[in-house]
Order: C-alpha cells, then sequence, then structure tokens
C-alpha cells in the first residue's frame, strides 16, 4: 500500500505529480491554509506532511500526531516548525536551502536599492502625472557604490548579500555568532564587528538571521538609534526580527533615512504606521519567489518527503539526530 501524504496548501504541478507516483495524495489546492483543528484532521492517518510557513508545527500540534514521519516545510526557514518537539516525536522535518540563495539575495538587493535611489517613490511621481519639470534635487536619494553594506547573519543568504555588495564595490561588515569561512571573507572583503559598530559604521543594514528567540526584536528602538540618520534597513528575514512598531516610529522621526521591508510580524498584516510612509519600500514576502525558484523549492519537498517515506535520509534534513549510519534511529 501506498503511503498518505498531505499537501496542506497550493504547490508547483508537477511536484504534485511526483507525489502521486510515490504516494496516495491529499492536496489541499487552495492558497487559504487550513486552520489548526482542521490540519490536524486532514493530517489523521498521514504519514507524511507537505507544509508551508504559514502552517504552525507547535509542540501541542506535534503531540497530536499520530504515525507521521516527516513534515517536509517547502521553505528554508522553519521557526513554524518547534523541530525540537518534532524531534521528541521521532517526526523528520526537512527544509529547502541552497535552491533560493541567490534568489532572495538579489530580492534584499532590489529592496535596497529601490530604498536608496527611491524607485517607488518615483514611479508614484510619474504615473500619477505629477512630474511636470527636471529639477536639481528631485527625488534625490543614498548612494550605493562605494557605501558600507552591513550584514547580520553571514549564512548562505548573508554570504550572497555580501557578494553583490562586492559587485558594487561597497565594504561589507558583519556581525553573526560564528565567523564566516575565510575564503568567504577574502573573496567578499567581509569584515566580522560587533552588533554596535555595524549599527553605526553602515549605510544599509541587511537581516538574514534565522527567527530564534535570541533574534526576535533584535532590531528595536535602540539600534534603529545606532544607525545613521542616512541608512536603510532591509529585512528579507523573518518579520519579528524587527520591532515594527519601533521602526514606523524610527522611519516616521526619520531615525533612519528609510527601509525595505519583505516580511512582518504578523503576515499578511502590516503595522498601519509603515503603510502611511513614503520612505520604506514595502513587499509582501516574496524575497524567494522567481519562477524557477519556487518550482525548485516545491520539488525539493517532495523529494524530500518521498526520500523519508521510502527510509532514504531526506537530503535536507534538519534533525539529523534522528539519523544514524544508513537509518532512522
Ligand atoms: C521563505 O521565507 C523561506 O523561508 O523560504
Amino acid at each position: 500500500m501506498k503511503p498518505a501524504v498531505l499537501v496542506t496548501k497550493r504547490i508547483y504541478p508537477e511536484a504534485i505529480e511526483y507525489l502521486k507516483a510515490h504516494a496516495e495524495v491529499d492536496y489541499v489546492n487552495s492558497d487559504d491554509g487550513l486552520p489548526a483543528d482542521e490540519l490536524l484532521a486532514r493530517i489523521s492517518g498521514k504519514q507524511a506532511v507537505v507544509s508551508q510557513l504559514t502552517d504552525k508545527f507547535t509542540p501541542t500540534v506535534l503531540d497530536q500526531l499520530d504515525g507521521v514521519r516527516v513534515i517536509a516545510n517547502v521553505a528554508v526557514g522553519f521557526d513554524n516548525i518547534d523541530v525540537a518537539a518534532a524531534t521528541r516525536h521521532k517526526i523528520l522535518v526537512t527544509n529547502t536551502p541552497d535552491v533560493l540563495t541567490d534568489t532572495t539575495a538579489d530580492f534584499a538587493f532590489a529592496l535596497l536599492m529601490a530604498a536608496a535611489r527611491r524607485v517607488v517613490e518615483g514611479h508614484h511621481f510619474v504615473h500619477s502625472g505629477q512630474w511636470t519639470k527636471w529639477r536639481i534635487d528631485l527625488l534625490v536619494g543614498q548612494d550605493v557604490h562605494h557605501r558600507t553594506l552591513g550584514i547580520f547573519g553571514m549564512g548562505r543568504i548573508g554570504q550572497a548579500v555580501a557578494r553583490r555588495g562586492r559587485g558594487f564595490e561597497m565594504r561589507i561588515l558583519y556581525h553573526d555568532a560564528m565567523r564566516a569561512p575565510e575564503a568567504v571573507e577574502r573573496e567578499t572583503g567581509a569584515e566580522l564587528v560587533s552588533a554596535e559598530r555595524l549599527l553605526s559604521e553602515s549605510d544599509f543594514v541587511s537581516l538574514h538571521v534565522p527567527l530564534l528567540p535570541e533574534t526576535r526584536h533584535m532590531i528595536g528602538a535602540e539600534q534603529l538609534r545606532r544607525m545613521k540618520p542616512t541608512a536603510i534597513l532591509v529585512n528579507t528575514s523573518r518579520g519579528p526580527v524587527v520591532d515594527e512598531a519601533a521602526l514606523a516610529t524610527a522611519l516616521a522621526e526619520h531615525v533612519i533615512a528609510g527601509a525595505g521591508i519583505d516580511v512582518f510580524e504578523n503576515e499578511p498584516r502590516v503595522h498601519p504606521g509603515l503603510l502611511k510612509l513614503d520612505n520604506v519600500v514595502l513587499a509582501p514576502h516574496i524575497a524567494s519567489a522567481s519562477v524557477d525558484t519556487r518550482r525548485k523549492m516545491s520539488m525539493m519537498a517532495v523529494e524530500n518527503a518521498v526520500a523519508a517515506l521510502e527510509g532514504r535520509r531526506p537530503a535536507n534534513l534538519l534533525n539529523a539526530e534522528l539519523w544514524a549510519g544508513d537509518g532512522r534511529v
């Protein structure tokens, strides 16, 4: 008998076809997401779940999963799943790293450029018919080239952002609990500094940390005050890394010059203060949203799920302690 898999939300069709060749598929072919009680009911009798970042697997939810062997998240971030609790229940958890690294870094840079050079304000200015004459200081913004780029979190995506910064001949600072490999520091010229130095010396601060208890509200009023008044904050990591209310106040009071924000504390809701401002570029959590990358993420997740169901080690296993030698613990 084929194993049973729940796909909680719409993914790319080829991923569903692949799954169907290996499993009985219960496909929620919708973008709405299931409420917690419905999610639990639909998981009942399944051995695998292909989930998305809007599906919350708290310890309480995980306590109630019977017979689930793997949760394959279609995202690199996995703060929606309590991996420690999943490990206690011997449920494998996988994510989709690497395939989205460059795509996400491209978008972080797009937000950085858009906020620095006021691209969205320019678009609205032209679109609304306000452009009547050339003016020496019309929509003047901040230079990007040769400025200082500060990166919090020098993992895969942080490094890819550093490479882009290098292309713009920027000086790169980074802050991370772990030092980046020497080859990365050499290639990008990135220098490991304290959080305080990064905040006070950078013209652009880009966030690439995972959401953890210690990174929640890592950027709040105090950190924003340490930044230059000309500086721009970019967040493509997770919304709660930034205190959104504090950011709205800092932008309104010109404590910093601008921001490019793709992720929010209570998605899809955005702090109303941010919606009133011209000096922030807002995007609906789309940093990894290129056609190729979202397809690859869908395929990677279902391949992880099928590997686990077939007793093979999933390529992107997060709780590696559940695997020893060539089998599950
Ligand atoms: C998207 O936010 C992801 O974590 O892949």
